[in-house]
C-alpha cells in the first residue's frame, strides 16, 4: 500500500491557545517500504500515526493512501479502513489483561466471519510466526515477559493481513536485545509481506536500519 501525505495540518484547541500539532507536512511512502518517524516528545509523532491510521480527522490536508484520499472518506468507511487494511501496534501493548495471549489474538480476527475452531488455529499460527509457543499462548499477559506481550501485540495486529502497519515506540518499553529482536520480527514482515511499516521511535539504532527517517520537530516535517 502506498501513501502519499500532502499539506497535512493539525491543530488542536487546548486551554493555552491553539496547538498546531502537524504544520503543512507532505511526504510519502512506497508499498513495502520501512520508514521510521523520529522527533521529541511532542513533537507530533502520535497525532501523524493516528491521521494515517484515520483515527482522528485533520484539519488540513490529503492522506492519499493507494490514490484514494482517506479523510474524505464516510465514518463508516473510515472504520473497514482501519479494520481490514491497518494493524497498529502501541507501546503499551494494549492487551486484554484477562484473556490469555491465544484470545487477544483471537479477539483481533474479523468477527463473525471464521468460526471459533478457525479462527484458533490461524491465532496459533500467527503466535507462532512471532515466536510465541502454544504454552506461552495459553498464558494472560501479565505472565509473559514485555518482549513477549510485543509480540502477541504483533500477532494480533497482524490478524487481518494487514498491508498497512502503525507501530507507536514499539519497543519504547523494552531492553535493547528485545527491541532489536522485534524490530527484526517487523523487518521481516515489511520484506516477506510487501507490508507498509511506519514506525514511531526513540531508538536511532533503529531507525538507521529502516528504509528511510522522517523528522518531526515541532509539527513540521524536516528535510535532510
Ligand atoms: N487531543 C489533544 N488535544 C490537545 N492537544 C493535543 C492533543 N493531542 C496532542 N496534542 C498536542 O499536540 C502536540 C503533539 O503531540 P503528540 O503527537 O502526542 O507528540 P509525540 O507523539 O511526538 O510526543 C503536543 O503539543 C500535544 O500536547
Ligand atoms: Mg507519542
Amino acid at each position: 500500500m502506498s501513501i502519499n501525505v500532502n499539506n497535512l495540518t493539525k491543530t488542536f484547541h487546548a486551554a493555552g491557545g491553539e496547538v498546531r500539532a502537524l504544520d503543512d507536512i507532505s511526504f510519502s511512502v512506497k508499498t513495502g517500504e520501512f520508514v521510521s518517524i523520529i522527533g521529541k516528545s511532542g513533537s507530533g509523532k502520535s497525532t501523524l500515526l493516528a491521521q494515517l491510521g484515520a483515527l482522528d480527522q485533520p484539519t488540513k490536508g490529503e492522506i492519499l493512501v493507494d490514490g484514494q484520499d482517506i479523510t474524505k472518506l464516510s465514518g463508516r468507511k473510515q472504520t473497514t479502513y482501519r479494520s481490514k487494511k491497518i494493524g497498529f501496534v502501541f507501546q503499551q501493548y494494549n492487551l486484554i489483561p484477562n484473556l490469555s495471549a491465544l484470545e487477544n489474538v483471537m479477539l483481533g480476527l474479523e468477527f463473525g466471519g471464521a468460526p471459533a475452531s478457525e479462527r484458533k488455529d490461524r491465532s496459533f499460527e500467527l503466535l507462532e510466526m512471532v515466536g510465541i509457543d502454544a504454552d506461552q499462548a495459553r498464558r494472560k499477559p501479565g505472565k509473559l515477559s514485555g518482549g513477549q506481550q510485543q509480540r502477541v501485540s504483533i500477532a494480533r495486529a497482524l490478524g487481518n493481513d494487514p498491508a498497512f502497519l502503525l507501530a507507536d515506540e514499539p519497543t519504547g518499553n523494552l531492553d535493547s536485545e528485545t527491541g532489536a529482536a522485534i524490530f527484526t520480527l517487523l523487518h521481516d514482515l515489511s520484506r516477506e509481506r510487501q507490508t507498509t511499516i511506519i514506525v514511531v521511535t526513540h531508538d536511532l539504532d533503529i531507525a538507521g536500519k529502516t528504509d528511510r527517517t522522517y523528522t518531526l520537530k515541532d509539527g513540521k516535517l524536516l528535510t535532510k
